[in-house]
């Protein structure tokens, strides 16, 4: 046997359409409402995470993004690091295993391939990497559901991270959050077509973490009462929509439900405002995209929602990327070309340079300024945590950062 075991894997992104947003329990992280969400792609974002035990470590260590952090005991890390012990230690119990690796200290190493900064949900991916890559190298055979209860103790919306395409979290109902699980709504190859650009506005840390904003909204807002009243018929509709691929509703419900978290927000006290002049401008242009697009008997084309940041995740089939794209940039120039990976643009298309749609009222919104939006990123629709080869892992065998 080997002096350490060790496995390395990636994790996706989730950028929700029905938004998780107030606990019932703080320290279960238990939500007020469910919530579903699509995995982005890998290619694109992702948490790379190695997790390494021995017996010859003294302590459990993690380095994040190149810097060691600090585990506080009883913290979120620690809490998913114990109760993956508890998984292996029930496995070692029951098959008579004689590798006692739950008593064994672990070191994990995990970086993002997108800024922690950009206001992208690293926390999602990054509890969602650390406790699938426990579960391989505990050589657990445990579901992704079952590993997405852990999860989901770490950050909320990590639990949906386990999977990959189109990702529900039922809230439960059990007082030990037994129930409070996440589980495939349906594969990415289901509605494979489904795109994200994703308009990144700031770099900045937020202002109001998502813990602390949510706490608030429970204790002093009425609205988030009429929220969770209206949020199950939400998830049954948004379900249907999937299933039949309907992405005229999928676009409704998608920023309706956004625009009700951001006014659960605002009727916080004191009020939260995650979005920002930038993100209405937004706003403001997918509706009239959408106006025209209504009027030519299209549907809605686009969908826009934000987290707890100004970034806009605007959601589309792939076919309507280039438009939308064009759109974006021709209001929000960009001071770097647009990187088109999945080749939406072709011959002497120039993105922002080519004619809005027919009868787009182009009043609607002003030209910003290089820089308002910082970046754009083109993603679709992605598959779940993946294990890679020992080469690419993050730690030396005496188990420090390469
Ligand atoms: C607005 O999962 O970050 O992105 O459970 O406190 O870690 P904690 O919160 P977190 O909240 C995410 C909130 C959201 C909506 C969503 O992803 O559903």
């Amino acid at each position: 046997m080997a002096d350490y075991w060790q496995a390395t894997v990636t994790t996706p992104v989730n950028i929700a359409v029905i938004k998780y947003w107030g606990k019932r329990s703080v320290a279960l992280n238990l939500p007020t409402n469910a919530s579903l969400s699509v995995t982005l792609h890998q290619d694109q974002l992702c948490t790379t995470t190695t997790a390494q035990c021995s017996k010859e470590f003294a302590s459990d260590r993690l380095w994040l993004n190149g810097k060691e952090e600090v585990i506080k005991p009883g913290g979120r890390t620690d809490t998913c690091i114990q109760e993956m012990k508890k998984l292996r230690k029930a496995y070692e119990d029951k098959y008579e295993d004689p590798h006692p690796a739950s008593e064994w200290h672990v070191h994990l190493c995990s970086f993002n391939n997108f800024p922690t900064a950009a206001g992208l949900a690293s926390s999602a991916s990054g509890y969602a990497a650390l406790v699938h890559c426990l579960a391989t190298v505990y050589r657990l055979p445990n579901t992704s559901t079952e590993l997405s209860l852990i999860a989901r103790q770490g950050s909320g919306s990590a639990c949906r991270s386990l999977f990959g395409g189109f990702v529900a979290w039922d809230m439960g109902v059990n007082e030990d959050g037994s129930d409070s699980k996440a589980r495939q709504v349906a594969s990415e190859d289901h509605w494979d077509d489904i795109n994200a650009v994703i308009c990144v506005v700031s770099d900045e840390k937020k202002g109001t973490s998502s813990t602390s904003g949510m706490q608030r909204t429970v204790e002093t807002s009425p609205l988030i009462q009429e929220r969770i009243r209206l949020v199950p018929a939400r998830m049954a509709e948004m379900e249907r929509a999937i299933a039949a691929q309907d992405f005229d509703a999928f676009a409704q419900l998608t920023m309706k439900d956004s625009n009700n978290f951001h006014a659960v927000c605002l009727d916080t006290s004191p009020p939260i405002f995650y979005m920002n002049d930038v993100s209405r401008a937004l706003v403001a242009l997918v509706h009239e995209f959408n106006r025209v697009s209504i009027l030519q008997k299209r549907g809605h084309r686009a969908a826009y929602t934000f987290d707890a940041g100004p970034n806009a995740v605007i959601y589309c089939l792939r076919r309507n990327v280039k438009d939308i794209v064009n759109m974006v940039m021709h209001y929000f120039p960009q001071a770097e070309p647009f990187k088109d990976t999945y080749k939406v643009f072709y011959g002497k298309d120039t993105p922002g340079q080519m004619p809005l749609p027919k009868e787009f009222n182009e009043a609607v919104a002003k030209r910003w300024e290089v820089g308002a939006v910082r970046g754009l990123i083109h993603t679709k629709v992605g598959p779940g945590p993946r294990v890679l080869d020992v080469e690419q892992s993050l730690l030396t065998p005496e188990g420090m950062p390469k």
